[in-house]
C-alpha cells in the first residue's frame, strides 16, 4: 500500500488582517510541527504574497479559489498564473461555499482544476453533500457524481488533494463521526480504483473537513482512509498546531 503523507490545509476563509495573520504565522512559525505532515495555509487573496513572506518555507501556501481562463476581462478574479506568482503553490477549487453560496457548477469547477493544473498548482478538490443529500440516502450518488467531474479534467493525479467537506458538518461544530468519514473516504477509494485506477486509490490523499478541531481530530485521523484534514474556523487558532500533529 502506498505511504500517504499526512496533509492538514488551513482554510482562513475570508477572515483576518494583517495584524491577527501576522500573530497566528508567527505561532505556526515557531510551533513544533510534525514532520511527517504537509502543512498548507489558504490566504485570502489579497493576503498571499503577506502568506508567503511571512510563513516557514515548510508551510505551503494556497489560494482559495481561481478562474479559469489564464487572463481577460473578468474583474475580481485571480488567475492560477497570479498566484503562482505570488510563491503560493496551490488552490481550494470546488468549495461548498463556492458552489453553494456563489452557485459554481461542477462544470466550472472542472474547468478551473483543468486550468489549474495546466498551470502547475496543486489542488485542494472539494466534494460533500448536503445534510438533506444525506438525509435522503444519496450521499454515495453526489459525491461520486462530484468527482467523476474532478477527475475528467485531472491529468496529473499527483498534484491533488480530495477533501470530502460533508456540508452539514462545514462551520456547524457538528462534525461527522469517525464511522461516517471513514465509510464515505473508503467508497470514495474505491471508486477511484473502479474509475481511474489502483494506483490512484492507493496513492491519493483523501482528507476531512467539517469542524474538525483539537479535540476531535486524532479520532478522525486514526481512520485507514482518512489522510488529513481542510479546517476552517480552527486554523485561525492556536489549536491548529494541535490539528497538524494528529498523528505524531
Ligand atoms: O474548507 C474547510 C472548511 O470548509 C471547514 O470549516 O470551520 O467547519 O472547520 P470548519
Amino acid at each position: 500500500m502506498a505511504q500517504r503523507r499526512f496533509f492538514v490545509g488551513g482554510n482562513w476563509k475570508m477572515n483576518g488582517s494583517k495584524e491577527s495573520l501576522e500573530q497566528l504565522m508567527s505561532t505556526l512559525n515557531t510551533a513544533s510541527l510534525h514532520e511527517d505532515t504537509e502543512v498548507v495555509c489558504a490566504a485570502p487573496s489579497i493576503y498571499l504574497d503577506f502568506a508567503r513572506s511571512s510563513l516557514d518555507p515548510s508551510i505551503s501556501v494556497a489560494a482559495q479559489n481561481c478562474y479559469k481562463v489564464a487572463k481577460g476581462a473578468f474583474t475580481g478574479e485571480i488567475s492560477p498564473a497570479m498566484i503562482k506568482d505570488c510563491g503560493a503553490d496551490w488552490v481550494i477549487l470546488g468549495h461548498s461555499e463556492r458552489r453553494h453560496v456563489f452557485g459554481e457548477n461542477d462544470e466550472l469547477i472542472g474547468q478551473k482544476v483543468a486550468h489549474a493544473l495546466e498551470s502547475d498548482l496543486g489542488i485542494i478538490a472539494c466534494i460533500g453533500e448536503k445534510l438533506e443529500e444525506r438525509e435522503a440516502g444519496t450521499t454515495e450518488e453526489v459525491v461520486f457524481a462530484q468527482t467523476q467531474v474532478i477527475a475528467e479534467n485531472v491529468a496529473d493525479w499527483e498534484k491533488v488533494v480530495l477533501a470530502y467537506e460533508p456540508v452539514w458538518a462545514i462551520g456547524t461544530g457538528k462534525t461527522a463521526t469517525p464511522e461516517q468519514a471513514q465509510e464515505v473516504h473508503e467508497k470514495l477509494r474505491a471508486w477511484l480504483k473502479a474509475n481511474v485506477s489502483e494506483e490512484v486509490s492507493d496513492s491519493l490523499r483523501i482528507i476531512y473537513g467539517g469542524s474538525v478541531t483539537a479535540a476531535n481530530c486524532r479520532e478522525l485521523a486514526s481512520q485507514a482512509d482518512v489522510d488529513g484534514f481542510l479546517v476552517g474556523g480552527a486554523s485561525l487558532k492556536p489549536e491548529f498546531i494541535d490539528i497538524i500533529n494528529a498523528r505524531a
